[in-house]
């Protein structure tokens, strides 16, 4: 048997685009973090970190990450325990030279009995494309370093979500630190806190050499809810921390927005808040999305948690009222590819529309699987439907680099290989120039 599986999965490992990896070992689920924990420095950000644990100093700052603001604008956000530390951010292009000072907002919360430090964001900018910038929060402590994506293609992107703070967190961390690429996508389930808010604060602080380098644009999954009838209401740590450009995208409401990179519209969509016709955000996707222009945008990508198209046995059919809502509209406006978590494992489909392939509809993929504590999602439903083109329980993360305006290149590397290694991928030709397009436009 064992010797079977040995000459079998190097078998797997070379054949690419292949059906359902059935005969991978996996591993167990790895135990959760413990904090304080000293962050490793990569040598692409050598001088941030140091200064940042010194126990009983005000001046220390921390969770630092950043988002894209609207064009050519960067959000920093950091928190610090020092009330009177100010939202200020100096930055520029050299080293300990700040050229530009932006001043920002700030803001806290309460949460039972935790009270949150204070959380400032500050939008920089007008931003060079495809440079690296230095910058520093508060006028005081440690430098840190960014890059902007580029304005043209390619673009890569990051993809991970249902991260936790496990050790498989930390090692699909660090196989997208060893990936070149322009922005982080998460489709949902960040820390895990699960209404320990000091969680919260151990997830930035793990997350930090990595958000605080390249932009991580998230949206929420059903970890980030933390309601507590009467007492609390929904969202309040997530929307706190992790501010997105929705005002940029003209979204009332932080749980949904979009944004434009290169050329790739992104649209991140909410599972857990209102998604029927009448609904703001069913509103604001269908104006959203008519204001495309695919000449300056060729690729639509949509996020969100919840999967509409899974065939593992884990969380069945909690996708299905909101695809039966909004997938008209991603697919009138020919999205590309759709990017959902939750479930714990990683599968991808052709393009797929109303339940069956269909050439003109989208990719989706679910990409789960980060490494959180709850562990993987093992069981799949005995035959793959037709559309289902790939699926395996395993931790990892995925990469999609846009090629140009009619390809992309999407792969999805495991945790357990090095990251060279791709355990799936496919080519993704856009549905620019295809006769979908020209058949959706067409007048009734
Ligand atoms: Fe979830």
């Amino acid at each position: 048997m064992h010797s079977n599986l040995l000459l079998v999965i190097p078998l797997l490992l070379l054949v690419s685009d292949v059906g359902a990896a059935a005969g991978y070992v996996r591993p167990p689920p790895r135990k959760t973090f413990h904090f304080p924990w000293t962050p490793p420095k990569p040598p692409s950000y050598p001088q941030q970190v140091d200064k940042l644990k010194t126990v009983g100093d005000l001046s220390v700052y921390f969770e630092v990450h950043i988002s894209l603001a609207g064009d050519k604008h960067m959000r920093i956000t950091w928190v610090t325990k020092n009330k009177h530390s100010p939202s200020v951010v100096e930055y520029g292009t050299s080293s300990n030279n700040y050229s530009s000072t932006a001043q920002g907002e700030h803001t806290s919360y309460r949460y039972l009995l935790y009270t949150s430090g204070k959380i400032h964001h500050v939008v920089i900018g007008p931003l060079e494309d495809d440079t690296s910038y230095f910058y520093r929060c508060g006028g005081e402590g440690s430098e840190f370093q960014f890059k902007t994506p580029p304005s043209q293609f390619p673009v890569t992107f990051a993809v991970a979500g249902d991260l936790g703070q496990t050790g498989w967190t930390k090692s699909t961390l660090d196989h997208i630190d060893l990936c070149k690429y322009d922005v982080h996508l998460l489709p949902g389930d960040l820390s895990y806190a699960d209404y320990l808010q000091q969680r919260w604060d151990t997830f930035g602080e793990l997350v930090q050499p990595l958000a605080s380098s390249r932009p991580w644009m998230v949206t929420q999954g059903n970890h980030e809810k933390e309601n507590l009838p009467f007492l609390e209401d929904s969202f309040v740590a997530y929307n706190s921390r992790w501010k997105m450009p929705y005002e940029e995208s003209l979204s009332d409401s932080n749980l949904y927005y979009s944004f434009d990179v290169a050329g790739v519209h992104v649209v991140m969509l909410g599972s857990y808040t209102d998604y029927d016709e009448y609904s703001d955000q069913y509103r604001w996707l269908k104006a959203d999305l008519s204001k495309v222009d695919r000449a300056m945008t060729p690729w639509i990508i949509v996020l969100f948690h919840v999967p509409w198209y899974n065939s593992n046995e884990a969380h069945q059919g909690e996708g299905d009222d909101m695809m039966s809502a909004m997938e008209p509209l991603l697919y009138d406006a020919g999205a590309d590819a759709v990017f959902a978590g939750h479930v714990h494992a990683y599968e991808r489909t052709n393009r797929v529309y109303n339940g069956i392939s269909d050439p003109c509809g989208a990719v989706h993929i679910t990409i789960g699987d980060g490494g959180n504590r709850e562990g993987l999602a093992q069981k799949y439903k005995e035959s793959p439907p037709e559309w289902s083109a790939f699926r395996e329980a395993s931790f990892g993360h995925g990469e999609l680099k846009i090629v140009n305006s009619t390809h992309a290149f999407w792969s999805w590397h495991r945790n357990d290989d090095d990251e060279p290694v791709t355990s799936d991928q496919v080519w993704i030709n856009s549905l620019i120039g295809s006769s979908c397009l020209a058949e959706k436009n067409r007048e009734p």
